[in-house]
């Protein structure tokens, strides 16, 4: 790793580790001790800093309050069974951050910033790491404009952070979804692949609108014939049907996911078929009606892999096959678990140890 200017550290006077009951986290309310700091001025990023968690003084003219120039990332942290802290392909995140930020308009972040960064704000906080099923520490990266104005342009500064939750399970059990016909998530052109607030914070009435129907989330559809499926809620999504597994084509409608490209590289390394292609959604339709569709599942950090138990077409309700019998989800669960708390040889290299 290359050496960068000297990180500041200013330590929380009294942790709040004591007060957290790791067998029970609700996902995304606990913050750990501390969080990574650094300013973006004069084309520098600069005064890199690790401090206490806590509430930040913001102009109201803060100009990505307004017009929304936020990008932001999760990835996910482990231990081994000898206590080292195991972080999931980090270096992915920056790769697609720093793609964030070219299409919104945000200066690049380097790497040895974010890994130095990254790396003593988790020696700082290893405590914070769960080790318990089903938990891990969540890590939430992110950049926002920070020049008082308004008016449209892009901002002349920034800050990016980095904070850490310790966290349980996204999903509580499997997800009920519908495919969405009229709403869309992300148009061709738009900014769809890049990991920025507003393409989430346009999915919050749709979703909102399944959700009164009794549907967890929606499967997106184009924004041109809302015919192809796209993406579900959060996450990007995945079919077993025959023996093929099957997903949409990353265009620029599309989030390339970190667990989409572990789970795709995981079925090739095990001989199984795999299609990255458009997907209609009369034939995941068609698939259920005769039996060929076996399995169902949105891939993404916070979740990992979400079995999806029904999904809606206009009206009616498709029960797909029970979780039990999805033997590729559940050996693509078991096998990420397994390279991300060390049990199995880390032969991808995705592991960067602390
Ligand atoms: C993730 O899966 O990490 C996300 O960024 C989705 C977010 C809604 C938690």
């Amino acid at each position: 790793m290359v050496e960068t200017a000297k990180i500041k550290i200013r330590k929380k006077e009294q942790s709040s580790l004591p007060q957290v009951d790791f067998s029970n986290i609700v996902f995304g309310r606990v913050f750990s001790d501390h969080m990574f700091v650094a300013d973006y001025r004069d084309g520098e990023w600069e005064d890199l800093r690790i401090e206490p968690y806590e509430a930040m003084q913001l102009t109201p003219g803060l100009i990505s309050l307004h017009y929304a120039q936020t990008i932001f990332e999760g990835l996910k942290a482990y231990k081994n069974d000898k206590g080292d802290v195991m972080v999931f392909r980090p270096e992915m995140n920056l790769k697609r951050l720093n793609i964030s930020a070219e299409r919104m308009c945000m200066p690049q972040l380097p790497e040895d910033i974010y890994m130095q960064g990254l790396s003593e704000l988790l020696r700082l906080d290893r405590n914070w790491v769960p080790n318990l099923p089903n938990t891990a520490l969540y890590i939430r990266p992110f950049m926002f404009g920070t020049d008082e104005y308004i008016g449209l342009k892009s901002s002349e500064t920034y800050r990016f952070i980095i904070f850490t939750c310790p966290v349980g399970a996204y999903y509580s059990k499997p997800v009920k979804v519908k495919f969405e016909r009229h709403f869309t998530r992300a148009a061709k052109g738009g900014t769809g692949f890049a990991k920025t607030g507003g393409n989430y914070a346009g999915s919050l009435y749709p979703a909102k609108l399944a959700q009164e129907k009794g549907y967890d989330q929606l499967i997106w559809t184009d924004g041109i014939e809302h015919e192809y499926v796209e993406e579900a809620g959060t996450m990007n999504i995945m079919f077993v049907i025959g023996d093929t597994l099957i997903t949409p084509h990353p265009g620029d409608s599309v989030l390339k996911g970190i667990t989409r490209d572990s789970v795709l590289t995981l079925a090739r390394d095990w001989g199984m078929k795999v299609e990255e292609r458009r997907i209609k959604t009369s034939e995941i339709v068609e698939a259920i009606k005769n039996n060929t569709l076996k399995e169902a599942f949105g891939v993404g950090t916070a979740a990992t892999i979400a079995h999806i138990s029904l999904i809606a077409d206009d009206e009616t309700d498709y029960p797909l096959p029970p979780v039990e019998s999805r033997e590729f989800s559940n050996k693509a669960l078991k096998a990420l678990d397994d390279i991300k708390t060390g049990v199995t040889e880390d032969k991808f290299n995705w592991i960067y140890k602390l």
